[in-house]
């Protein structure tokens, strides 16, 4: 496996560090390609990321990646949003699922939900008109976005429980009607019971009844802000995976941000990393590795191994460390 490997800013930096120790225990054959993007640089040397850092991204299998700063300057680059354009990754693939000994905001733990995020276009279509007095951001929804988002959501769901929400806002932005009606043929074509919600009151069910849901699929924007919701059902930011698919590439990183409160601390939780770390292996179809993994995160978290967002007492390298003593254990 080639994998291209980005730390990034922030946090990026410790939890990234931590995630590859914990690779390397597996020895597997994987050749990395380490590339330095993001604000750092950007400050640095004027450029965020390159056409030429595409190319070499997509001479990769794969991507694992921290997480960037993202400053609100036009005239910076999102790295993100450039490459998940440039390697056109339509689906961001978000599970959210309790950990053992990992409390939320409920006592139940009977749930395991994954937010499907079209992630190519609606609000950050960055086709944008900022004036003095008015700005514009064009929210852009196409059949053929839709269609391809819709068919990803609803195989997962037939590979599931069968059960699909579609979230949207068609009440208020006609935009979404598109959305909706593709992704209910989609379902419908593909045998998926589904049904539909607006996103604001969806928002409260799925706070309140997690349990209640399977496979969501909704437009860009909304995937954001429903993924950060929903680290307050598993314990925090510190614990969401993501993982970025397209035809042709694939892309693994925390949910969460560069976490400049915390950076520079080694306090940083890296299970989200390893988390994604754990969702590539799977796309690779290292699926014995995937399940040792697991294996490792549950021990950590039972035997109290966790950094403080936790109430643990470990750092983000100790997490890394423990992890890969815990999976050389189990590969030799
Ligand atoms: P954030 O996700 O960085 O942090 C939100 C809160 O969660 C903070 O209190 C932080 O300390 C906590 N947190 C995040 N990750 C954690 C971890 N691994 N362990 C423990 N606590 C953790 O969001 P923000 O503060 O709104 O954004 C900071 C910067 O990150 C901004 O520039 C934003 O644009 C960028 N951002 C980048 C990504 C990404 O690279 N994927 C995602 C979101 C935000
Ligand atoms: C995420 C992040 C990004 C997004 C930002 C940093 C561009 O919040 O991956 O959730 O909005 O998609
Ligand atoms: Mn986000």
């Amino acid at each position: 496996m080639k994998l291209a490997v980005i730390e990034g800013d922030g946090v990026g930096k410790e939890v990234i560090p931590a995630a590859l120790e914990v690779l390397d225990a597996f020895e597997l054959d994987v050749e990395k390609v380490p590339l330095e993007l993001g604000y750092d640089r950007w400050e640095r040397t004027g450029t965020a990321i390159t056409d030429d850092d595409i190319d070499i991204l997509k001479e990769c299998d794969c991507v694992i990646f921290g997480a960037v700063t993202t400053p609100p300057d036009p005239n910076y680059k999102s790295v993100l949003l450039t490459i998940r354009k440039e390697l056109d990754m339509y689906a961001n693939v978000r599970p959210i699922r309790p950990l053992p000994s990992v409390k939320g905001i409920h006592d139940r733990t009977d749930f395991n939900y994954i937010i499907v995020r079209e992630n190519t276009e609606g609000l950050y279509s960055g086709i944008e008109e900022i004036g003095e007095d008015v700005s514009t951001t064009k929210r852009v929804i196409t059949r053929k976005g839709s269609k391809r988002i819709a068919d990803y959501a609803s195989k997962l769901a037939g590979s599931r429980t069968n059960k699909l929400t579609i979230v949207h806002k068609s009440n208020v932005m006609k935009s979404d009607k598109l959305f909706l009606d593709v992704c209910r043929q989609s379902a419908t074509d593909a045998g998926v019971t589904h049904s539909d919600e607006l996103v604001d009151s969806f928002a409260y069910n799925l706070i309140r009844n997690p349990w209640n849901y399977d496979v969501i699929v909704t437009t860009n924007l909304f995937g954001d802000i429903l993924s950060d919701m929903s680290g307050a059902l598993v314990g925090g930011l510190g614990l969401l995976p993501s993982a970025n698919i397209g035809e042709k590439y694939a892309f693994f990183e925390p949910v969460h941000g560069s976490a400049p409160d915390i950076a520079g601390r080694n306090i940083a939780n890296p299970l989200a990393t390893v988390l994604s770390l754990k969702m590539l292996l799977e796309w690779h179809g290292d699926i014995a590795e995937a399940a040792i993994l697991e294996e490792a995160i549950d021990s950590s978290l039972n035997l109290g191994i966790c950094t403080p967002d936790l109430g643990g007492k470990s750092s983000t390298s100790e997490v890394g460390e423990f992890l890969a003593n815990h999976i050389k254990t189990r590969v030799k």
